[in-house]
């Protein structure tokens, strides 16, 4: 391994686990009496699961798979000894995969052609690195069934090491800035199956765009005109950063969560200190070493010209996937912290409701709901997600909890900021004082049908005290905790329980780590994505549980240094997108991937195309 990839190596390494920082130093810990019950409740967990919470689970079960007769998860699951120690892929009997849109790849035919390391302009005219959340939007054309082999994938790019996208440790230019700044974001890109069995292709789309971290950007909802979204210079919005999870709406929009923002951020100035509430968000003077700052002031936290500027990231985007047009929206209504998922419903009296992850140790899941049913919203020429109340969960160790809303009429709250706007630029200090339940790092949520949510809890190295929710000190491997909200998810309480817990899966069949991305089908199974080092010899992998049995299989490993996420089906399910994250971490000693292993081609973050080889739905 030569110097520039061991650098890469550590950068990476900084990168991958900057949620493993701490940014939360409250005490939001109502731990004694917990542990107990948590004592308690492990061990009904470890001998059988359905008694947790005496009467919970029968009513959480879909009852799909009874209706369907047999089991949910039929297919021949790769075993641990077909992938254990292969450095992969490796993917189920029962189906096949196929590669689309590496990194690099012209977004359009007839765009600029993967060459390494990309040139600024050419990035901003290709597919990004760092595949994350997506969704497919199948084609609306009025003939046949097109919408199943034709349409657009919105994707996510949620960043390269510098090494990778350049070739060299870190920037030495603006224009190399400007190279690693087109990487990142979103690129929304037409794809087309050829042939009924033949292969996904990108074709030309008049939606077609890439959006990256100088595209411009409205804001919009009750912090939009917010002092605090202004910079003393006047500078426009400009871009979305470290894209990570995603959701998508009702009304067929795309939902970007902006992650681990704060780590482009650096000051050049020695004597710069952070802010209470930009170290709260973990901005430092270094950031995560991208080096930006150094060429670019607007990533200058001690440049007073663009004071504000890390207030406009920590957002949810919404980006319209079928007209370029449409400037992405900020949507400050659902809160600024560091945003995993955006798990998407809707509610009784059709409000919508988004469910997220603030994905950092000891930090919250939050959940938002429209004022109003989101038809009529949209109707009145209003977004659903401007108007409507932003809560915070707090899981309480009897399997019930509430949602405490982040509003001026709290008079806690009230105390503390000056409006609303000022509650939601910082939101996590809001939560803090509510006092929410720290979490084990909150990624995906999902919504089954039945009404359940889930949410994966990657890890917590840090933990020394478990709690109800969060039942391992350390949690070095994660877990996956699932509840039902009261009046069909607008309302303020909850009950909820642990669905699976990784470690007690090592050593078996099912055996996983870290559980990240999270996609619940319409028949009750529950699409189980990882990222962190897997046990039994195992690389990052695609898992499905039946969530009635909380039966598990595996359905595809990755390759040595990747993470797998993104997850997205045709409308007929007959095909799934996954992601093949960040392969080697950048290393061709370690991965080539997609191409065959050579040692020195640089490996291309990448879109997996996942079909039954007998046709049927995903999953079966
Ligand atoms: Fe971008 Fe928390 O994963
Ligand atoms: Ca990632
Ligand atoms: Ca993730
Ligand atoms: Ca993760």
């Amino acid at each position: 391994m030569n110097k520039a990839y061991r650098d890469e190596q550590e950068a990476n390494k900084f990168a991958n686990d900057h949620d493993n920082q701490i940014n939360n130093k409250t005490d939001n810990k109502p731990f004694g009496e917990i542990l107990k019950h948590y004592m308690d409740r492990r061990v009904v967990l470890k001998g059988g699961v359905a008694t947790a919470v005496a009467g919970f689970l029968p009513t959480l079960t879909s009852d799909a798979r009874h209706r369907r007769g047999g089991s949910l998860i039929g297919f021949d699951p790769v075993s641990l000894a077909d992938a254990s120690g292969n450095p992969g892929p490796v993917v189920s009997s029962d189906y096949k995969y196929e590669v689309l849109i590496p990194w690099g790849d012209p977004l359009e035919p007839g765009g600029p052609v993967y060459s390494y390391p990309p040139t600024a302009a050419d990035q901003a005219k290709q597919i990004g690195i760092g595949h994350d959340g997506m969704e497919f939007y199948g084609s609306q054309h009025r003939f046949g069934r097109d919408c199943n082999r034709k349409g657009v994938l919105a994707i996510n790019h949620e960043f390269g090491g510098t090494s990778h996208v350049l070739g060299k440790p870190a920037p030495t230019s603006l224009d190399d800035v400007r190279t690693m700044q087109h990487a990142h974001g979103v690129s929304v890109v037409g794809i087309e199956q050829k042939g009924h069995s033949g292969k996904w292709k990108v074709v030309s789309s008049t939606s077609a765009r890439r959006i990256h971290a100088n595209t411009p950007m409205n804001f919009s909802g009750p912090a939009a005109t917010s002092d605090l979204l202004k910079t003393p210079n006047g500078n426009i919005a400009l871009g979305t950063l470290n894209n990570c999870g995603n959701g998508t709406t009702p009304w067929g929009t795309y939902l970007t969560c902006e992650e681990n923002f704060n780590g482009y951020f650096g000051a050049t100035a020695n004597d710069w200190e952070p802010t209470e509430e930009q170290e709260r968000y973990g901005f430092s003077s270094n950031g995560f070493g991208y080096g930006w700052h150094n060429f670019d002031r607007r990533f200058d936290l001690s440049d007073e010209d663009y004071r504000n500027e890390e207030n406009r990231f920590g957002w949810i985007v919404e980006i319209d996937p079928n007209d370029a047009s449409k400037v992405p929206v900020k949507r400050t209504a659902l809160g600024r912290f560091k945003h995993e998922g955006a798990g998407m419903t809707v509610g009784r009296g059709g409000r919508a409701v988004v469910y997220m992850g603030d994905d950092q140790r000891f930090d919250y899941i939050y959940k938002f709901v429209s004022d109003r049913n989101y038809r009529s919203m949209l109707r009145d020429g209003v977004s659903p997600l401007d108007e409507g109340k932003l809560y915070v969960a707090r899981f309480d160790s009897d399997g019930t909890g509430e949602w405490l809303e982040l509003t001026l009429d709290d008079p806690v709250l009230a105390a503390n900021f000056n409006d609303q706007a000022e509650v939601l630029v910082y939101a996590r200090v809001a939560a803090d004082l509510l006092g929410a339940t720290p979490m084990d790092r909150p990624e995906w949520t999902t919504v089954a049908p039945n009404g359940d949510v889930y949410c994966t809890l990657t890890n917590n190295s840090q933990r020394t005290v478990a709690d109800a929710a969060n039942p391992l000190a350390p949690n070095a491997d994660g877990h996956i905790i699932r509840w039902r909200d009261s009046h069909h998810h607008v309302g303020t309480s909850f009950e909820w329980e642990i669905f699976l817990i990784a470690e007690d899966t090592h050593g078996t069949e099912e055996s996983f780590a870290d559980p990240d991305g999270l996609l619940a089908d319409p028949d009750g199974r529950l699409f189980i994505q990882t990222d962190g080092g897997q046990k039994d010899g195992l690389e990052n992998q695609l898992l499905v549980a039946d969530t009635n049995t909380k039966e598990v299989k595996r359905l595809f490993t990755g390759v040595p240094g990747c993470e797998i996420t993104g997850i997205t089906m045709t409308p007929n399910r007959r095909t799934m997108f996954i992601n093949v994250q960040h392969p080697g971490n950048g290393n061709p000693s370690v991965t080539s991937f997609p191409a065959a292993d050579d040692g020195v081609t640089v490996p291309r973050d990448c879109t997996i195309v996942l079909t039954r080889k007998n046709g049927g739905i995903i999953g079966s």
